[in-house]
């Protein structure tokens, strides 16, 4: 291995939302943080190295992104993803939610039906309720260990007002990496009722072996049409703080509207920083990304192998893609919210509550393994204190 994901590095004292602010979300202080999604590794070099030259320059005004930004965002979904984009296709957003955002404001009208798929990402739910328009809850099954979309009940709940689906690709938090077979049946219900489809794919790049991850856009000319993708650095190389992402429009209609409304709402401009790293990722950062996913396996083979012999009424939800795992305790006998003080008051470790991703989420914890081996297996001895 050329990288050290061993290394231990502190980030007290940063500001870090997931270090420095439990007391905040989560109503305690001083637990070991496995909640929010970021990693506990530092950048590859060379995106270290890209932002420390541009910073040593000194004048830090109004930044562009170049051809050669662009080309490295080509380039990387060609090889990663498989995908050929055009340079067309494709404009930005800060973060993700902003863009998820800006898209309900551009393609929907106040009082629209929009589908999400529960349990998921929170923002979901935040982005299309604040927003004026309706939630359509299409909730995942778990059937055997393994969640799957209903396709049944997506069909009984769209009617003439749905006009939009925000697809979580790969999901967080169950960790699903859709095959292309789901990907079509979806994409067919969305095409036979006219449906926008938004999909979310800021944790395609860190997928498990014998899973591959396929931008659903991709699949046919037809799901071209009509989806926005959302993809970014920010979790594959742990550069969330410097909200940067990218976004890929074919249809050059939705493509317009999107980014006259980001106009519109003075979101084009991007951070420097965010700009810098983003090329830097792309042009130099697959080498650390390859060795990052074995060594997330490796955390993750270990997780599963400790809670199989020393907590056997947590059940794993086993993840195919993103550093998070969804942990499942109704056998344990407690309520949820039982479980949540005795993980952060007694064990002193902080996980994601599962209510909080919508229904379906009681009962469950989402913990991220993105984190040294010597802190992971710190957290699980932690859980276990309680839950042996
Ligand atoms: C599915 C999903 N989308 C978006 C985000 C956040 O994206 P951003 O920070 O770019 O808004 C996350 C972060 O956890 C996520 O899991």
């Amino acid at each position: 291995m050329k990288y050290n994901f061993d290394e231990e590095i502190g980030r007290i004292g940063t500001n870090s939302i997931k270090w420095d602010f439990t007391d905040k979300f989560l109503g305690v202080k001083n637990i070991l943080p496995m909640w929010v999604a970021d990693m506990d590794f530092k950048a590859p070099e060379p995106v270290i190295s890209a932002i420390k030259r541009r910073a040593r320059h000194g004048i830090y005004g109004y930044t562009g992104r170049s051809d050669s930004y662009y080309d490295a965002i080509i380039n990387w979904v060609k090889i990663r993803h498989n995908w050929e984009i055009s340079r067309r296709w494709l404009t930005d957003s800060p973060g993700i939610v902003a863009g998820l955002a800006l898209s309900i404001l551009t393609f929907t009208k106040p009082g629209d039906k929009i589908v999400i798929q529960p349990p998921v990402y929170t923002p979901f739910f935040d982005i299309v309720r604040e927003n004026g328009r309706q939630l359509v809850l299409n909730n995942l099954k778990l059937e055997n260990g393994r969640y799957k979309m209903d396709f049944d009940d997506l069909k009984n709940k769209i009617d003439s007002g749905t006009k939009m689906l925000i697809l979580c690709s790969p999901h967080n938090p169950v960790g699903r990496v859709w095959t292309e077979e789901e990907l079509f049946t979806l994409g067919d219900i969305c095409d036979k009722n006219d449906i926008v489809i938004l999909s979310d794919e800021i944790h395609s790049d860190i997928v498990y072996s014998g899973h591959k991850h396929i931008p659903i856009a991709s699949i046919s000319p037809d799901m071209a049409a009509r989806t926005i993708t959302f993809i970014a650095p920010s979790k594959t190389f742990n550069i969330a703080g410097l909200l940067n992402s990218a976004v890929i429009i074919p249809n050059e209609k939705l493509y317009n509207d999107y980014v006259n409304k980001m106009h519109a709402m003075g979101l084009h401009l991007g951070n420097l920083f965010g700009i810098e790293a983003t090329e830097a990722c792309y042009r130099h950062g697959e080498g650390w990304l390859e060795e990052l996913i074995i060594y997330l396996e490796d955390n993750l083979s270990y997780l599963i192998d400790y809670f199989n012999k020393n907590i056997k009424n947590v059940k794993i939800i086993i993840p195919e893609g993103t550093y998070l795992v969804w942990l499942d305790f109704r056998a344990t006998g407690y309520s949820a919210d039982k479980v949540n003080k005795l993980l952060r008051e007694k064990a002193r470790i902080g996980l994601n509550d599962g209510r909080v991703f919508g229904p379906g989420g009681e009962g469950f914890e989402r913990i991220n393994i993105g984190c040294p081996r010597s802190m992971l297996k710190e957290g699980l001895e932690r859980i276990k204190s309680v839950f042996a």
